[in-house]
């Protein structure tokens, strides 16, 4: 697949299974309008779609990895408009529907709808400079990708709260100690898109299926009670002795050598 097909976001494979998403609205600091996102989510799809890829990083550019919803598309936008339409409703493709894990690798403004979009993927990696934030109240409006439940779940009531009430930016290395983010790198966008491929060409290097399977039990302990989850991870895990990469992978274990996973 090539890029031509997209005007604001480029797609590449830069090692094999792992599928790049890169933002590229660099004069409106990546703000995500709905055509972006339409793009987004049509890259996603396929990526999720496509056997060889295994795992997915988005990222932006050194100076935004996106600075929020498109405030000029939303600024002229009514209630009934935004009702009927489900405004941003969209979005949740990725939280709900991609099945494959997805990396964030935040460098630079990470505001608004851009923090949410992070929050969104199933890791986040950052370079320590980085800008995130929820600013929606000092435009008169809240968080309206899910950032007031994803941003509390992931640094407790009292902070999101302070964070999302002030509108107040935090870096990432903040991000890093408060583990919103998994890895906080010291260089540039650059290096740290590097570690972000990285760890997606680890992933890739697995069997599908129990990556499919780990990104869901992990999931899962968002939305159950502690016993639920323990419960529905155990149904899973007895479900992956029927797959052929079980069989493959302790095989391999007790041979001593390296697994040739069939992802079936
Ligand atoms: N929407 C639309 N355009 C945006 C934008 C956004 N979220 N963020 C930046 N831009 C545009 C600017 O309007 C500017 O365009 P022009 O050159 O045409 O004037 C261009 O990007 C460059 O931005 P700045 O000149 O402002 O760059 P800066 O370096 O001076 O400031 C910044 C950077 C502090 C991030 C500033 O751009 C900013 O505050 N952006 C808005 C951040 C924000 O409020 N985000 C939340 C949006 S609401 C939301 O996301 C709702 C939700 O929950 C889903």
């Amino acid at each position: 697949s090539s890029s031509a097909a997209y005007e604001h976001i480029l797609i590449s494979t830069p090692k094999p299974g792992v599928g790049l998403i890169t933002l590229n609205r660099p004069k409106a600091l990546n703000a995500l309008s709905s055509p972006l996102f339409k793009e987004l989510n049509d890259a996603l799809t396929k990526y999720d779609e496509d056997e060889a890829i295994g795992a997915i990083v988005i990222t932006g550019n050194g100076k935004a990895f996106a600075a929020g919803a498109d405030i000029k598309e939303m600024a002229p936008l009514t209630f009934s408009a935004a009702y009927s339409n489900n405004f941003i409703a969209p979005w949740s493709h990725l939280a709900n529907s991609v099945r494959k894990p997805v990396i964030a690798a935040v460098a630079g403004y990470a505001l608004g709808g851009g923090c949410e979009l992070a929050l969104m993927c199933d890791v986040i990696y950052c370079t320590a400079s980085a800008t995130f934030g929820q600013p929606e109240i000092k435009l008169g409006v809240v968080p309206g990708a899910g950032g007031s439940q994803r941003l509390t779940r992931a640094v407790g009531k009292s902070k999101a709260m302070e964070l999302i009430l002030t509108g107040k930016n935090f870096s990432g290395r903040e991000a890093g100690e408060w583990g919103v983010a998994a890895k906080v790198v010291e260089g540039d966008h650059q290096a740290l898109l590097g570690e972000a491929i990285a760890t997606a060409e680890t992933i890739a290097g697995y069997s599908r299926v129990a990556v499919v399977a780990a990104k869901e039990v992990v999931n899962k302990s968002q939305e159950l009670s502690l016993r639920e989850g323990v419960e529905y991870e155990r149904r899973l895990f007895h479900g992956l002795f029927g797959s052929e990469d079980q069989k493959i992978g302790m095989k391999a274990f007790a041979e001593k050598r390296k697994p040739e996973w069939t992802n079936k």
